[in-house]
This record gives C-alpha cells, sequence and structure tokens, in this order.
C-alpha cells in the first residue's frame, strides 16, 4: 500500500521510533515503505515519514542505478538498525529528503559505517558500509531519531531556506487535514 508521505513541520518527524518487536507485522511495514518508496521515485524512506513511529527504514537505488550505471543496485530494508561504528572521514553529498520536497543541500557525514540490523526473518545482520548506501543509511537512520538533514547543513544556508521551509509547513498543515 502506497502511503501519503509525512511533509516537514509534522510533529511526528521529530519524534524518535521504538524498536520493532516480533508482534510487529514486519513484511507490512516493509511492504507500505518499499511501495511509498518507489512510487515517490526517492532512494530512502523511514517510518516515520510514512507516521509509524517504528525503527524501519527501507533503501531503493533503483532510481540512481537508472541513470548511472556505475552505481550498483542496492535494494534492503533494515528493522532496529543500529550504527557500530564510524570512520574519522567526514565526506559533502548534496543531500534531499522526501519529506522536504525541492530542497538539496550538501551535509557532512562519515564516509564509511559500521552497521547492525535485523533482516525481514528478524536475523541479525552485520555490514561494513560505504559510499551512496553508506550516505543514504545515515540519512534514514537520523529519521528514526527524529533529526533531518536540514538540521546538519550551515546554519547561513539553513537561514536562507527558511522561507522555502515555512512554505512546506503550511503544505504539511493541509496534508494532516487532508488524510484525516
Ligand atoms: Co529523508
Amino acid at each position: 500500500m502506497v502511503a501519503p508521505v509525512i511533509l516537514y513541520g509534522s510533529p511526528v518527524l521529530r519524534k524518535s521510533s521504538a524498536d520493532i518487536t516480533g508482534e510487529d507485522n514486519i513484511t507490512g511495514i516493509s511492504e507500505t515503505l518499499f511501495s511509498t518508496l518507489k512510487n515517490a521515485k526517492g532512494i530512502g524512506l523511514a517510518g516515520p515519514q510514512v507516521s509509524l513511529l517504528k525503527r524501519a527504514f527501507v533503501i531503493d537505488t533503483s532510481p540512481l542505478s537508472e541513470d548511472d550505471i556505475t552505481i550498483e543496485k542496492y535494494e534492503k530494508v533494515f528493522i532496529n538498525p543500529m550504527i557500530l561504528e564510524r570512520n574519522n572521514d567526514d565526506v559533502m553529498f548534496r543531500e534531499g529528503c522526501l519529506s522536504i520536497p525541492d530542497i538539496f543541500e550538501e551535509v557532512k557525514r562519515p564516509s564509511k559505517i559500521w552497521v547492525r540490523y535485523n533482516d525481514l526473518s528478524f536475523n541479525i545482520v552485520e555490514e561494513e558500509m560505504t559510499g551512496i548506501v553508506a550516505r543514504i543509511f545515515q540519512h534514514e537512520y537520523d529519521h528514526l531519531e527524529g533529526i533531518l538533514f536540514i538540521d546538519k547543513i550551515n546554519p547561513v544556508k539553513r537561514k536562507i531556506l527558511s522561507p522555502k521551509l515555512n512554505k512546506i509547513k503550511i503544505l504539511s498543515r493541509g496534508s494532516v487535514n487532508y488524510y484525516g
């Protein structure tokens, strides 16, 4: 099921998400996240962005690999993800977010991370990540803590963006009414 994407300004994006347990419908959560992400043609989507305060997110690099054949397709769901370690090599990369449409800014993050998560069968997986996947993982992980990429940009740039952000805030109020 494709869910409405929650926009910046909605309080749900600022909350911390709860762990997923055996009681949760993991397959259903994963399906909603993937279909909403594909419908929006994004590359990553986290629970809070579909009003689900649960620790899960999905990555799907297909829109990038279609544009650039050097980027390998990577599609995965991450349940209860954790970042165990980060390297000291920070890199800049232009990020965007489906909850903050039409805003793209450079964000500094470590280039390499070591992560742990549960897969769909609730097996524990540990993995080393670099490149675009490490970047998306960190962006989505922040969503589970109520953090948005605009929190991490240069304060002067943030100030310049504030009229644009306020417009999205007004839209987000509208969407709350529309979707009940
Ligand atoms: Co985002």
